[in-house]
């Protein structure tokens, strides 16, 4: 059986993402999935693999090597079957409640056993809000908490989301935002080492060929002037911990009856997408979201996946993955089974919310 090397590495005992940090929108534009088609999807926190539920996709094989990933689908998926749109939101922390508990207790017995076992262990997870609770968020609440407050007031953060134009955006960071505080401390949280290690995995960044910080130093500006910061959920909540003006596809009203509708076509599978893969027959995917799963594995084994991907999907079928720190690119010899859309890539990566991200490589199968 072929599995991802990285689970030999990491930990993937607890809950590391209780929310997806790859932008919806910019996902389900890269995959242009039609209704009736199969999907692959990396289960991280769910919200993604939801949204692909949402196109209408008649198979949506979510995976992840982490069963505690593997439950946080699974509760959000009972979620939609079993709660309102409100009761969605107030399991996941995203408005005030006294009843997580008791919504939970509405969704549990659609759960796996593994899964059910799971949260049932781990009640002060439900109390807090099942997307506030991974590694990744708890580290966010630690900058926003105890370290932003030393760089900016409450009314400076807030100010950021009332700018409405470019020229505006921009006046306001130099002047104001990327002061010396910033330039040091969001370096030091936002830098490999307390990042790697509190945030997310030192393993991780084993194959990096540059720093994390270096990136975001290009990405940051980006986020904070040409995109609007008011229309981008994932910004405000690293700097509010709660969406505000904007939320991720998954979590809006309007998306809510699409998802629940389609529930059914959601399969998941707690293992390696590489075992996942090889177990399909050949042609049988039409998209495949593939987070940044590459960036841990080492170049050949990244390629060998590719090339299994390639044999696995349907003639148009999309890949599409991130790199944050590594470059991870079809290598030249597979251009006759793997097409690169650069142009589709460059434009979605411009208008990606989740601005972290240094690429978004998008392929089609030929
Ligand atoms: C790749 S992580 C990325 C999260 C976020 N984009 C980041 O960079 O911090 C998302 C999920 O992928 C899962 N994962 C990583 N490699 C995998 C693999 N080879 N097969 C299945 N799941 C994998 C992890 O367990 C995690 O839940």
């Amino acid at each position: 059986m072929k599995s991802s090397d990285i689970s030999t590495r990491a930990n993937f005992n607890r809950i590391r993402y209780s929310q997806c940090w790859e932008d919806a929108d910019v996902l389900l534009a890269a995959l242009n999935i039609q209704p009736g088609q199969t999907c692959l999807s990396v289960a991280s926190a769910g919200d993604n693999t939801l949204a692909i539920v949402a196109s209408g996709a008649s198979r949506v094989i979510a995976v992840d090597l982490s069963e505690p990933q593997i439950a946080c689908l699974e509760l959000r998926s009972s979620a939609y079957r079993n709660l309102s749109y409100d009761g969605l939101l107030e399991l996941l922390g995203q408005s005030d409640s006294k009843r997580r508990s008791a919504l939970y207790q509405r969704c549990r017995a659609d759960l796996s056993a593994a899964s059910r076992n799971f949260w049932d262990s781990n009640p002060g997870l439900i109390h807090s809000g099942i997307a506030t609770v991974g590694k990744f968020e708890r580290y966010l609440a630690l900058f926003r908490q105890f370290i932003l407050p030393l760089i900016h007031g409450r009314k400076r953060v807030r100010q950021l989301f009332l700018l409405e134009s470019v020229d505006e955006r921009a006046d306001f960071f130099y002047a104001h935002w990327r002061n010396k505080r910033w330039e040091t401390l969001s370096r030091l949280v936002f830098g490999q080492l307390a990042l790697g290690r509190l945030g997310r995995d030192p393993s991780f960044y084993q194959y990096a060929d540059e720093p994390v910080w270096s990136n975001l130093q290009r990405r940051i500006p980006h986020a904070l002037i040409e995109q609007r910061p008011a229309e981008n959920p994932y910004l405000q909540w690293i700097l509010f911990g709660q969406f505000q003006s904007a939320l991720p596809y998954a979590l809006r009203e309007e998306n809510f009856d699409a998802i629940r509708r389609n529930l059914d076509a959601l399969e998941m599978h707690c293992g390696s997408i590489e075992e996942v893969v090889a177990a399909l027959p050949d042609r049988s995917l039409d998209a495949c979201n593939l987070s940044d799963i590459f960036e841990y594995v080492s170049e050949p084994a990244y390629a060998d996946s590719l090339s299994e991907l390639a044999r696995a999907g349907n003639a148009g079928c999309r890949l599409a993955y991130w790199n944050l720190v590594t470059e991870r690119r079809r290598p030249e010899y597979m251009s006759d089974s793997l097409r690169e859309c650069r142009e589709l890539s460059a434009t979605l990566h411009r208008s990606d919310k989740a601005f972290f991200y240094r690429d978004l490589v998008i392929e089609e199968v030929i």
